[in-house]
């Protein structure tokens, strides 16, 4: 890559942003955000919390806030929350400062990923398989819209695909 530019990774619950963006960041020397992380840092509580006292909408605002903001800096790698490319304003965003690469999975993989994890309040039900699948029913279709570059994550490690994903930039 000539100059810095900014990477950002989108896709579903449990395709494996985080690992892989910390990979990716340490192998092009870029420095590595997390939305969910970044929510937390500012808010000093955690996803859960955010869900539990201000609704899945302030969760939104917030997230929309934080990526707006991080966006902004150059050479940075970004995992976005699975959920935020439901806001056009965050799909313009991420579109017009970075490249934006969707991470594919199968439902199957991400079901295995997500389990008990706290930080995703939309998996805590009784069939979190079917929320997955309605999910990305609703979501596959603007994680496309958007992708620069796609990479599935189901068959390699993470450090394989980061490496994939530098071939393709
Ligand atoms: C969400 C995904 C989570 C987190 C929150 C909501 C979603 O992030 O932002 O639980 O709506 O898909 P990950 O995609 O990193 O799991």
């Amino acid at each position: 890559m000539a100059e810095k530019r900014n990477i950002f990774l989108v896709g579903p619950m449990g395709a494996g942003k985080s690992t892989i963006g910390r990979h990716l960041a340490q192998m092009l020397h870029l420095e590595f955000f997390d939305s969910d992380q970044e929510i937390e840092q500012r808010t000093g509580a955690d996803i859960a919390w955010v869900f539990d006292v201000e609704g899945e909408e302030g969760f939104r605002v917030r997230e929309a806030k934080v990526i707006e903001d991080l966006s902004e800096k150059q050479g940075i790698v970004l995992a976005t929350g699975g959920g935020s490319v439901e806001s056009k304003d965050v799909r313009n965003c991420l579109s017009a400062r970075g490249i934006v690469v969707y991470l594919e999975t199968t439902i199957d993989k991400q079901v295995a990923r997500t389990q008990r994890d706290k930080r995703r309040p939309l998996l805590q039900v009784d069939d979190p398989r079917q929320v997955l699948i309605d999910l990305s029913d609703k979501r596959n279709p603007m994680y496309e819209e958007i992708a620069d570059v796609v990479v599935r994550t189901d068959e390699q490690s993470a450090k394989v695909v980061a490496h994939q994903i530098i071939e393709k930039l």
